[in-house]
């Protein structure tokens, strides 16, 4: 699993039983060191740059070596990031997972709840897809609506869309893990 956040979505995969081999971040997170406290392996694979200067083709590629050194047969990220690139789709291509929190192709990017939530949607989601090369696309493998309410803040917002995905991303992982559901 890649993570850079809070790893809640990451402790619900662990608690709905999922083997997770390793959990990676580009950077110090509460997500690594719940993995930590779970008993799951953990690598800092830290970005050095945050501007124009950062080389994303490099890292893809040492994010690579990390996780085959590992032998994963599927990536999962959850809240992960830093956008990877062809080395990273070379090597896993077709076994990379996202969950996003909007209804794809709506709302692409960071702040897609900050996003819904400007454009004055009623209705956004959470989608679990595969990860194609180009950001937020890939086939999707499941997808959940969850309504905006009036008083909704971007806080208020994702926790609701956030509750939908610690629920659907476990279902679709066990759905591929079981072979119903496949890449
Ligand atoms: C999720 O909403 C995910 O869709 C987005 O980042 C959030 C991760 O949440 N890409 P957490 O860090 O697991 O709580």
């Amino acid at each position: 699993m890649l993570v850079s956040g809070t790893g809640s979505i990451l402790d619900a995969i662990v608690e709905a039983g999922i083997p997770v081999d390793v959990v990676l971040a580009d950077r110090p997170c509460l997500g690594l060191l719940r993995a930590a406290d779970a008993g799951i392996d953990t690598e800092l694979v830290e970005r050095d740059a945050f501007d124009a200067s950062f080389d994303r083709d490099a890292y893809s590629a040492r994010l690579a070596e990390v996780l085959q050194k590992h032998e994963v047969d599927l990536v999962v990220m959850a809240g992960f990031g830093t956008i990877l690139t062809q080395p990273m789709h070379d090597a896993f291509g077709g076994h990379i997972l996202n969950t996003h929190p909007a209804l794809l192709p709506s709302f692409k990017g960071w702040h897609a709840v900050r996003d819904a939530l400007a454009y004055g949607v009623k209705v956004t989601g959470c989608t679990v897809h595969v990860a194609g090369i180009d950001v937020d696309t890939g086939p999707i493998l499941a997808q959940e609506a969850v309504p905006v309410l009036p008083d909704d803040t971007e806080a208020t917002l994702h926790e609701r869309i956030k509750a939908v995905e610690r629920r659907l991303y476990p279902a679709t992982i066990r759905s591929i893990l079981e072979g119903n559901c496949l890449l």
